[in-house]
């Protein structure tokens, strides 16, 4: 075995490509209240909890919205979302992500999930993942979304592994910041390949073969 015992994996842009459904879910309640959202703003919200989102996707608004307002736009924008989720299926998860997966779990690798979602065990379940990995730690067991590490650090402790043997998978700024401050090493996919902060720029998910084993 290489340098690391564990791999704590992003859900949303790096194990399946919710990130298109998240748009379109915050579009559409954009669009419905009359704020401007573009694919640019939406960049912004990788990784960041959906309260935190729609604070960002608001400061667009000519108006203040009140918390019972943010809590139905939310809650709007999640059915949407699940409604988009529900058409997913074991097919949306590519073979490369598949084989992966198995060859790090077949080289004795603990895998976890560490993700902002709250939705987490839904996708997981729809992707055929749900008891494929040896923790999940998402959205519903923090009090801070990244770029706090705290959801890392949870992954890792339910893992049973510190920081150091660790390594955090990550699509998006947030979560390679959080995974510095965690004291992980991360390697990044698309735009976190060019962060600074992440220890391995990943051109595929494949990849993760020739860093970890
Ligand atoms: C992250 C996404 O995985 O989950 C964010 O990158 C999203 O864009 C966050 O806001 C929270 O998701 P959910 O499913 O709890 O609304
Ligand atoms: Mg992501």
């Amino acid at each position: 075995m290489g340098k690391y015992q564990g791999v704590i994996f992003d859900l949303d842009g790096v194990i399946c490509f919710t990130d298109k459904y998240h748009y379109q879910a915050w579009k559409q309640v954009a669009d419905d209240i009359g704020v401007y959202f573009d694919e640019q703003i939406n960049n912004r919200l990788r990784g960041v909890s959906r309260m935190e989102s729609l604070d960002i996707i608001l400061e667009k608004s000519s108006r203040a919205y009140t918390a019972e307002e943010k809590e139905e736009l939310a809650r709007r924008k999640n059915d949407l979302y699940r409604s988009l989720l529900s058409n997913m299926s074991p097919a949306d998860l590519t073979q490369e992500v598949r084989q992966t997966l198995e060859a790090l779990r077949a080289a004795g690798l603990a895998l976890a999930i560490g993700s902002s979602s709250k939705n987490t065990r839904y996708i997981l379940e729809r992707l055929g993942l749900k008891d494929f990995f040896d923790a999940v730690s998402d959205g519903t067991n923090i009090q801070r979304s990244k770029p706090d590490p705290q959801v890392f650090t949870m992954a890792a402790e339910f893992l049973g592994l510190p920081a150091s043997q660790c390594l955090v998978v990550e699509d998006a700024e947030a979560g390679i910041r959080a995974a510095s401050a965690g004291g992980f090493d991360s390697a990044g996919l698309g735009e976190a390949s060019a962060f600074a902060l992440t220890t391995y720029p990943m051109k595929r998910f494949g990849d993760l073969q020739a860093i970890c084993l």
